[in-house]
């Protein structure tokens, strides 16, 4: 994935702006400089149709972010078709974060959190660049979070081109995967009803990613490495100081170096608990995969599936009996279902279309180091 983008870039592209402008003189009428100036956030229930209105980068090719439009990485990330992504925050001027320990950290009404989807021409060429597909926001109203995406246009070099779509379509998008193999497939770029599956119905629209624990990582910031907790703490502040780093629980990386127990539920929180917890929609089904439930301490196996046998009606069970049998991933259905593409049997059922093969083998790995205890 291309390294964060660096202040030091964004302000001298800033400067050729405003010297092009200076030049010009009434070039704020021109589209050319809805790239130039602060962020512009719509009116409230009537987002812009065009990405660019926003003036959320300098550069949307390269997504340059504007001033005070903070990129972010998240320790596990969502897996969505092998997608590389960019995030970002914007609060308002004058406004700070509110530190919360475990949930989503709070954003002042008016702040706008961003998620860019592309791939790499060439993943082992980072320089060739990538194709953008689409630039999600999450707008906060004074009624709750509002959901929008934005399509860049196949083909068309000018990615400032990029328009609401709030009906959802498939994009064509062909790359050379890390090992060299061309990848192919229609992405689907979800509907706005989709949104609220993961994100919830408005008006609990939430954010998802942007919690302590999952931001508690470095990160490139104008060449500097630096911790994002403490980035974020003196680029845009938060309500009270965030308690030391040596108190903070944070998360693995999935594919990092934490034991494979670790390095599951670190990968199952950020791709199923939105659904799969107290709070999600299948809160009924007990199938709890979020990063507090899944806790060593605190998890009883059969929340996580172990000799649970699937309670739901109509869900697939690929001829499988429990959710996880110890020691035999090829007798669980949560494997079977992580690995699907069947749209009615693959887990997560939405966001994906391809198979994240580097997390089921995680998961096989898991399932299988696991104490064999004998289901029936
Ligand atoms: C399959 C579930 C799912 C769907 C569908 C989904 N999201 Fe998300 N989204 C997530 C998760 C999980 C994260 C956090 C993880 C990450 O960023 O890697 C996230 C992150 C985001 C972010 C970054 C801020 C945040 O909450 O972490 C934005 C913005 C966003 N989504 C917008 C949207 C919009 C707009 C749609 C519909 C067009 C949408 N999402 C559909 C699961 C989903
Ligand atoms: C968008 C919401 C959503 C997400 C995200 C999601 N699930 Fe589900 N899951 C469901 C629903 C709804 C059901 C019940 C219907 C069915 O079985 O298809 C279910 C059922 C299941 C079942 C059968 C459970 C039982 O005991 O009845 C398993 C196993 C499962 N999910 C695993 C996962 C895993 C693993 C992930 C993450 C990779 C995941 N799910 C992500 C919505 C979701």
């Amino acid at each position: 994935m291309r390294p964060a983008p660096t202040g030091r870039r964004w302000r001298r592209l800033a400067l050729g702006a405003l010297l092009a402008c200076a030049g010009l003189g009434a070039c704020a009428e021109s589209a050319d400089d809805l790239a130039s100036g602060p962020v512009r956030p719509a009116p409230e229930g009537a987002p812009w149709q065009t990405l660019v209105e926003w003036r959320l980068f300098v550069d949307t090719a390269d997504q340059v972010p504007n001033d005070r439009v903070v990129p972010y990485e998240m320790i596990s990330p969502l897996f969505t078709d092998y997608a590389a992504k960019h995030r970002f925050i914007w609060v308002p001027e004058g406004e700070v974060l509110g530190w919360r320990d475990v949930g989503p950290l709070a954003f002042p009404v008016g702040s706008i959190l961003v998620k860019t989807f592309a791939y790499p021409v060439d993943a082992r060429a980072p320089a060739l660049g990538e194709r953008l597909v689409e630039t999600r926001l999450l707008v906060h109203e004074s009624g709750g979070w509002k959901a929008h995406t934005y399509v860049y246009a196949a083909g068309d070099p000018d990615p400032t081109k990029a328009t609401l779509k709030r009906g959802g379509t498939v994009v064509p998008v062909s790359w050379i995967d890390a090992d060299g193999a061309p990848r192919s497939f229609g992405y689907v770029v979800p509907n706005e009803n989709e949104c609220a599956e993961c994100h919830g119905e408005a008006p609990s629209t939430q954010p998802l990613g942007p919690r302590a624990r999952q931001l508690d990582r470095d990160s490139d910031y104008d060449g500097v490495i630096v911790n994002q907790i403490d980035y974020l703490a003196s680029a845009i502040g938060f309500d009270q100081p965030p308690p030391a780093e040596a108190d903070r629980d944070r998360m693995v990386d999935p594919f990092g170096d934490a034991d494979v127990a670790t390095r599951a539920r670190a990968w199952l929180d950020v791709n199923c608990a939105h659904c799969h917890s107290a709070a999600g929609d299948v809160s009924q089904k007990a199938l709890w995969f979020d990063w507090e439930s899944t806790a060593p301490e605190v998890a009883r196996p059969v929340d996580l599936g172990v000799c649970k046998v699937p309670t739901s009606s109509g869900g697939a069970n690929c001829e499988r009996t429990y959710d996880i049998v110890p020691g035999e991933p090829d007798a669980s259905v949560l494997l079977c279902r992580v690995e699907s593409t069947v749209a009615t049997v693959q887990m997560p059922p939405l966001g994906r279309t391809q198979a994240h093969v580097e997390a089921a083998a995680l998961l096989r790995e898991w399932i299988a180091a696991m104490e064999p205890v004998g289901c029936d």
